[in-house]
């Protein structure tokens, strides 16, 4: 089901209520987990991210519904874990051309993932796609928390898509964090951080040091 976070961003990933476990057994999920996408429509059409494979056909049906899926001119994946990129298979299949930006590592984890020529477009910090009014810049921030990982920042809408490096497992029906059950939310965040990134916490505390000198605005929402 799609929501709108502004008239050009909508979000169009899968709330997962019933996983249980993530990364094998390693991960246990009290609240199950989100799959963020987000659909970006400027004079240019984007997606970013796809969802959990075993939500591939749900996805793609989903996103036809939103939208004319020959009219996307662009895939970003910002990760390629396969709860980020599961949908992609499934996607291309119908829009094999697509260009898929991507950072280095990213385009080595899809090719040995899903072992596919596709069209990749490789990015760096600084590098930046015009997609008509908002330009949407990409920010590497390797091990937060894969070797692949990059932040994308849409200028004019102020959106920082921060991919993983601020995440959580948590299904709510609510997008926004400050409408979730507080509580709630800060556990999983907590164990997300002490799991999964404290090993990276220097990294973590350096990334936000260099997007906050970047001094762009970034919505918070209030
Ligand atoms: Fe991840
Ligand atoms: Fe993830």
């Amino acid at each position: 089901m799609a929501k709108a976070i502004t008239p050009k961003v909508t979000w169009v990933g899968k709330i997962d209520w019933e996983l249980d476990t993530f990364h094998g057994d390693e991960y246990s999920t009290h609240h199950g987990s989100s799959y963020n996408a987000y659909l970006v429509r400027d004079q240019k059409t984007v997606l970013i991210d796809t969802v959990w494979k075993p939500f591939d056909e749900e996805f793609v049906a989903q996103l036809k519904k939103v939208v004319d899926l020959r009219s996307i001119d662009a895939i970003i994946c910002n990760h390629n874990e396969i709860d980020h990129s599961g949908g992609l298979v499934e996607l291309l299949r119908e829009i094999p051309d697509t260009p898929i930006y991507c950072t280095a590592n990213g385009e080595k984890i899809l090719r040995g993932h899903y072992h596919q020529d596709w069209n990749y477009i490789t990015v760096k910090t600084g590098d930046k796609l015009n997609i008509g009014d908002s330009d949407l810049v990409f920010i590497e921030a390797p091990m937060l928390h894969w070797p692949d990982t990059m932040f994308t920042y849409m200028t004019g809408e102020n959106i920082l898509f921060s991919n993983d490096g601020f995440g959580q497992h948590y299904a709510t029906e609510f997008l926004f964090n400050d409408l979730a059950d507080q509580g709630e939310l800060l556990t999983e965040a907590l164990k997300y951080y002490a799991n999964i990134l404290t090993p990276f916490s220097s990294q973590v505390t350096r990334k936000i040091d260099e997007i906050l000198a970047l001094e762009l605005p970034v919505i918070r929402k209030t």
